[in-house]
């Protein structure tokens, strides 16, 4: 039933407490590296040695299994489980902890840290191990051309029809650990708000940048405050 549809938007802070780093907190990637170097394509342009680098040493951590899903990611899962209507994760994230924790309907709209996409022919192919100009494609055979298959700043985000039409079947939209800082997803709960009566919920650690933009606010490390939604979510109780 369309009234039933919740759509979960996450942002790096799901991911903080399974020990991978946000960008814009205090510690976060942001604070060490100019992502105009490793997250744009100028920067891979001027530098690609550089960006694969940077990639390569965030998917090895990821393929070394040092991050797994956290509670909040488990939590997610069992939503999508034992929820009556559809749940949609639409993740900014890059790394795989949702699928690892068995969330099966699940958008990557910034793209996947162990996937790798030809800049010759298109092809995109599961990637765990390093790439570098060495690499060969595996669809067009070219050497050199295969880049992260990672949304850059100034490229469009993926999947983009389909999530704007799942926010458009929501009436529930939780955003998960993200800082509000970068859109289109920044915008995505005003979308939810002009489409209708909808519920906006925000989790988050401390208030984003878009905290007055939902109708309720729950503040807590992911681990905790995550679980405990979907417990009352399911439980027919209110959240909050
Ligand atoms: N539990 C919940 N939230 C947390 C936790 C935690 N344990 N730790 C940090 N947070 C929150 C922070 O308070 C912050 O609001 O997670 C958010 C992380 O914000 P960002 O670092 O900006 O990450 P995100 O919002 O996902 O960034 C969006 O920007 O750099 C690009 O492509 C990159 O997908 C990324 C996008």
């Amino acid at each position: 039933m369309a009234d039933e549809a919740i759509v979960v938007l996450t942002g790096a802070g799901i991911s903080k407490e399974s020990g991978l780093d946000t960008f814009r907190d205090t510690d976060g990637v942001w604070g060490r590296v100019r992502l105009e170097d490793v997250a744009t394509p100028e920067g891979y342009r001027r530098n690609p040695q550089l960006v694969h680098a940077f990639y390569n040493a965030r998917r090895r951590q990821l393929a070394s299994g040092s991050a797994q899903p956290n509670a909040a990611h488990l939590a997610l899962a069992r939503l999508e489980r034992e929820w009556r209507g559809e749940v949609v994760v639409i993740t900014q994230n890059i790394d795989d902890l949702h699928e690892r924790a068995g969330s099966r309907n699940l958008i990557h709209m910034h793209g996947e840290l162990l996937k790798g996409r030809c800049d010759l022919c298109g092809e995109i192919s599961p990637w765990p191990d390093d790439l570098d100009l060495d690499s060969v494609c595996p669809g067009c055979n070219h050497k050199g051309r295969v880049r992260p298959h990672v949304v850059w700043f100034g490229e469009v985000p993926l999947d983009m029809p389909l999530i704007f039409s799942a926010l458009d079947r929501c009436r529930t939209f939780v955003a998960v650990g993200t800082s509000g800082n970068v859109y289109p997803a920044a915008g995505f709960v005003t979308h939810v708000r002009s489409r209708g009566p909808a519920r906006t919920i925000e989790l988050n650690l401390e208030p984003s940048l878009g905290a007055t933009l939902f109708h309720e606010t729950i503040y807590g490390p992911a681990t905790e405050v995550v679980p405990e939604f979907v417990e009352a979510i399911l439980a027919g109780r209110k959240t909050g």
